[in-house]
This record gives C-alpha cells, sequence and structure tokens, in this order.
C-alpha cells in the first residue's frame, strides 16, 4: 500500500513547507532519509513523469541495446531494424529474468540466458523452444503474440531519450514546452557529443543534487577559484511551470574559458555567462555560452534515499571539435566543481540525521527560488 506524504513526513512538517509567507521552508528531512518516501518518490515523480532515461546516441545503430533504471524499474531501449528506438519493460516474459544487463550492439535478437526465449528487436516473442516439450514450441492457450515485451512509452528529443513508465503523464510536447519556450532559437539540432563523464556514486539523495544546481548562492562559497569567474550578483533566477534554476550574465563580453597558458598553470575555471536549467523531475541541461556553445546534460539516477549515481554528457553546438589537451582540461574542472559540490550534498546528507532541521532549514527569497520551486514540484507530484 502506498503512503500518503503526510504519513511519512509529518502532518506539521508538510503543512509548514505548504504555509505561505516571504520566507520559504526546505522539503523536511524524511523526503532525503525515508524509505518510504523514496518508494513514494520512485513511483510519483519518476514513473509518473517523462523521465530522462538516457542518450540516443548511446545506440546509434540496429541491434545495439543499452539496460538502465528509471523509478527503480528496470528498463531496456533497443534500437530496431527499422531505425526506430524503442523501450522495454527489461524483463522476460517467460520468469521475469531481468533481460539485458549491459550493453551490447550487433544484435539480430535478445536472448533470455534462462531459458533461451528469443525476442525481435521490435520486443515481439520469436522462440519459446521446447516449451511444450522437445521441439514443440506450440501449445494451447499460448500466444506468442501474447507474450512479446511490454514496450514503454518513450519519446526521443534531440539526444535524449524520455520516458513515462506508467503511462499517465500529459502529453510530451507539452512536458518540452517551458524549455523550449525558455531556450528559443539555441540550435541544438547540431549539438555533437564531445565530452562523456560517468561520474560514480555519491553520498547524498538526489535532490541535493539538484538544488544545489538550481541555486548560484552557494557558488562564491564553494567554488571560490573553480567559478571565480561567475560572481553572485550576475545571477538571476527562472521559475516557469515545471522549469527552475538559475542563471548568469556575465557583464561586458561573454567571455570564454581561459587561454591555453592559463590552463598550464591550472587556472581554468568558469568565466561564461551560463543556463543552469531543470527540467522537472530530472532533465539537468546546463548551457554555456561562447563562440562555440555548449551544452551540458546530467543524468542522476536516485539509487537509495542517500545514493545517487550521476552521469553527464558535454555536447558543443557547432564549431570545430576542441583537441584532447583542451577536453581534458574541462574534464579536470568539472571533475573538480563536481567534488567541491558533492562534498556539500554528502553534509547535507549527514545533516539531515539531525532533529534540528526536521522542518527542513529555510530558503533564501533572493537566491533559493529555482530551488524552492523544485521542491514545490516535488510535494505537489507526491501529494498527487
Ligand atoms: S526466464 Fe527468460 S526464458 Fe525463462
Ligand atoms: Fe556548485
Amino acid at each position: 500500500m502506498t503512503l500518503r506524504v503526510e504519513t511519512i513526513l509529518g502532518e506539521n512538517l508538510v503543512a509548514g513547507f505548504n504555509a505561505a509567507g516571504t520566507i520559504k521552508k526546505g522539503l523536511p528531512s524524511g523526503a532525503y532519509t525515508s524509505d518510504d518516501f523514496f518508494r513514494l518518490e520512485q513511483e510519483k515523480v519518476f514513473q509518473a513523469n517523462w523521465s530522462l532515461a538516457g542518450f540516443a546516441h548511446e545506440l546509434p545503430s540496429p541491434g545495439d541495446a543499452r539496460p538502465g533504471m528509471l523509478g527503480g524499474v528496470p528498463i531496456v531501449a533497443i534500437h530496431g531494424h527499422d531505425g526506430r528506438i524503442r523501450v522495454f519493460h527489461n524483463v522476460c516474459r517467460h520468469r521475469g529474468l531481468k533481460l539485458v544487463d549491459k550493453p551490447c550492439s550487433g544484435k539480430k535478437r535478445i536472448t533470455c540466458p534462462y531459458h533461451a526465449w528469443a525476442y525481435g528487436l521490435d520486443g515481439q516473442l520469436l522462440m519459446a523452444p521446447h516449451f511444450g516439450g522437445i521441439g514443440k514450441r506450440e501449445v494451447d492457450g499460448f500466444d506468442y503474440a501474447d507474450h512479446g515485451l511490454k514496450e514503454v512509452r518513450s519519446e526521443i528529443w534531440q539526444d535524449w531519450i524520455f520516458v513515462n513508465i506508467d503511462g499517465g503523464a500529459g502529453d510530451f510536447q507539452e512536458f518540452l514546452a517551458p524549455l523550449k519556450d525558455y531556450i528559443g532559437d539555441l540550435n541544438l539540432a547540431t549539438a555533437t557529443p564531445i565530452l562523456e563523464m560517468d561520474s560514480g556514486v555519491v553520498n547524498a539523495n538526489w535532490k541535493f543534487l539538484t538544488e544545489n544546481f538550481a541555486e548560484p548562492y552557494h557558488v562564491p562559497v564553494v567554488h571560490p577559484e573553480t567559478a571565480a569567474g561567475q560572481p553572485l550578483k550576475d545571477h538571476y533566477m527562472i521559475k516557469d511551470r515545471n522549469l527552475v534554476g538559475c542563471g548568469i550574465n556575465i557583464e561586458g563580453d561573454l567571455h570564454d574559458l581561459q587561454p591555453p597558458e592559463e590552463k598550464a598553470n591550472g587556472r581554468l575555471c568558469l568565466d561564461i555567462s551560463a543556463w543552469y536549467l531543470v527540467l522537472f523531475p530530472h532533465f539537468n541541461f546546463f548551457v554555456y555560452f561562447s563562440d562555440d556553445t555548449h551544452v551540458y546534460v546530467m543524468l542522476n539516477t536516485p539509487l537509495s534515499p542517500s545514493q545517487t549515481h550521476q552521469r553527464r554528457v558535454i555536447y558543443q553546438l557547432g564549431g570545430e571539435v576542441p583537441d584532447q589537451e583542451t577536453r581534458d582540461a574541462w574534464r579536470k574542472l568539472n571533475e573538480d566543481v563536481i567534488r567541491e559540490d558533492w562534498d556539500m550534498a554528502e553534509r547535507l546528507q549527514e545533516g539531515r540525521a539531525s532533529p534540528a532541521i526536521s522542518d527542513g532549514g529555510i530558503m533564501s527569497p533572493a537566491w533559493e527560488v529555482g530551488e524552492h520551486g523544485f521542491d514545490e514540484l516535488i510535494m505537489a507530484a507526491v501529494s498527487r
């Protein structure tokens, strides 16, 4: 049985979060620590919405398949012979074995390693060997057509595969609209992946990472060197429907990352106009503006209330792909920024064991508007 959010977090704390006033509270601590809340969130946030499931460029050819987890549910994306990428529940229809356990390519069919049921790349069951006895694949009352892989509702926008597990989310274009409206004529058609990073597992709830991403208040404190060129005063807040975040407009000319001679001194830093956008629930999309604008997409996968896996892909919009040395320098800069943010996220997680902060703390009305907007979307989703 699904518990109500008030039962999990406490009636008073939920009321406190929802209370009107200039100074807003954050989500009660149970939202970051409770197993019950985690289950509720998997269902009502990740399964019930359009959620980022993966990157289409990782399945470039027919016969490519890539497994993943979304909302606690095993899924698999398969590139079919017809050129379409479909997403399925990643379970064999015979006894429920997880079908694909690592990325693979060149498949003509997907064969279960347990009793060798075989599925076409479009999900159809092709073969259930010896199901009715030796050499007997057909059995009365068993229809192959009823036992194909179960498809999950999915849509691909640019390089990004979105999935709605429970099938009940609204129109996909409506979901995308706030982001599309915001980015206007940013030309994503030319986006080429130039760097991929698997940062591993952070010991923090996924929401701490998103909240941190959506607020600039910490930037001068946590990233005094790595983001030395992004002063707090130049930031602004973003909140529109299911889109939240912040942006920064560097006064004067748009800067670029520092020139190569500076990199040699280890002084590469962010000094660039940018958007940090979250399309609820977890499409983290950031843009760094320069002559060769870059788009980052970050995929946070919650593993438990206190553990999150993080990957990111960096795209360049047009222009020449930077050389290996430059990409290595970016990777290093990203790793440094990530470590600085993760240290804070892990300490937030530790702090939430204290009863002194069970009401969620408070938010700056100037700088944590996007962050609070995200928390409101979480609360609305789990209350539904
Ligand atoms: S569980 Fe897959 S063939 Fe038996
Ligand atoms: Fe940060």
